[in-house]
């Protein structure tokens, strides 16, 4: 059998480069798109060096550029067996203030551009009735901090596209994996971009303002380690090591401890939200 060919987004930094060097490890074939590879040399060279391909595409493209740019990197190797949606950033602010251009590039960025991408995918692993789709979410896509509202929405729309996509491929052997990452030191902190209007003046002392501070004050104190990320993935990818045994048995993997500490009480909330409702939710059949 050829080696497995993966085609990693965002792959200039961070999780993307950290992804790409893991399956480069295995003998496995990887693509690694960038927005900027001429800005993202030295991580082109740490791919190509290992063997790998480096393309150029910048997840807010138009649906029919992804498409294209996807497609020629598919002829590449003739297929992709692995499409890893990660290129993403965070938009920090209070909702109230966003611009149109900054909500559009938040959503174009997290969401549009994994659609358009694992669109062009899914015909080939349909035809070879074999495939998976990784797409990297956060914590945040389960549960929302103040000045994360943009950035949070963005990955719970890329659970839900994902948790129904499961659904619908299954049958054709694609397998679908969300990906939940807790803190993890990569270069995301300091690419949080803030609000281009600024904080208001009355937001200063409230929630908002406290968690823009914080955010900027923890980045390069995060405990999650990027590679040991990456081997994690690699591993309920493939079915190989430690996390092997997930393999086609979970659709969320979280990742953290700090994420297993917010998602337990995420699940709590949901589950004493429900059964706080549940006569209320009783009374309303016809
Ligand atoms: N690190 C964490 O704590 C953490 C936690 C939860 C989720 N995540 C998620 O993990 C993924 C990877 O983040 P990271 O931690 O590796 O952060 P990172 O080091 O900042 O890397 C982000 C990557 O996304 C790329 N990117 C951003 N906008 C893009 C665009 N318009 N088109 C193409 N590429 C674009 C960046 O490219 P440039 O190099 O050109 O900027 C970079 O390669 C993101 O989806 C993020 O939401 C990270």
């Amino acid at each position: 059998m050829s080696s497995p060919v993966w085609l990693i987004t965002g792959a200039s930094n961070g999780l993307g480069l950290s992804f790409s060097l893991r399956a480069l490890k295995a003998g496995h074939k990887v693509i690694g798109a960038m927005r900027n590879p001429t800005r993202a040399a030295e991580a082109v060279k740490a791919i190509e060096s290992r063997g790998g391909k480096v393309v150029q595409i910048d997840m807010t493209e138009s649906q029919a550029s992804i498409h294209e740019k996807v497609k020629a990197a598919e002829k590449i190797y003739g297929k992709i067996d692995i499409l890893v949606n990660n290129a993403g950033y965070s938009l920090l602010g209070p909702l109230s203030e966003f611009t149109e251009r900054e909500v559009n590039t938040q959503i174009q960025t997290n969401f549009f551009g994994p659609i358009y991408a694992i669109q062009a995918v899914l015909p080939g692993m349909r035809s070879r009735k074999s495939g998976t789709i990784v797409n990297i979410s956060s914590i945040a896509g389960q549960d929302a901090l103040p000045t994360c509202s943009l950035y949070a929405g963005s990955k719970f729309a890329l659970e839900g596209l994902s948790e129904s996509l499961a659904r619908e491929v299954a049958e054709w052997g694609i397998d679908v994996l969300i990906v939940e990452p807790g803190a993890f030191r990569t270069n995301f902190l300091k690419a949080l971009v803030a609000n281009e209007k600024g904080l208001p003046e009355h937001e200063k002392d409230t929630p908002v303002g406290k968690a823009m501070q914080r955010f900027h004050e923890v980045a390069g104190t995060q405990r999650g380690d990027p590679d040991k990320l990456a081997d994690r993935v690699f591993e309920v990818v493939t079915g190989e090591g430690e996390a092997g045994a997930l393999k086609g048995k979970i659709l969320r993997l979280p990742l953290g401890k700090d994420c297993l500490t917010r998602l337990d009480a995420k699940i709590a909330k949901l589950k004493s939200d429900v059964d706080a409702s549940r006569a209320i939710a009783e009374t309303t059949d016809l």
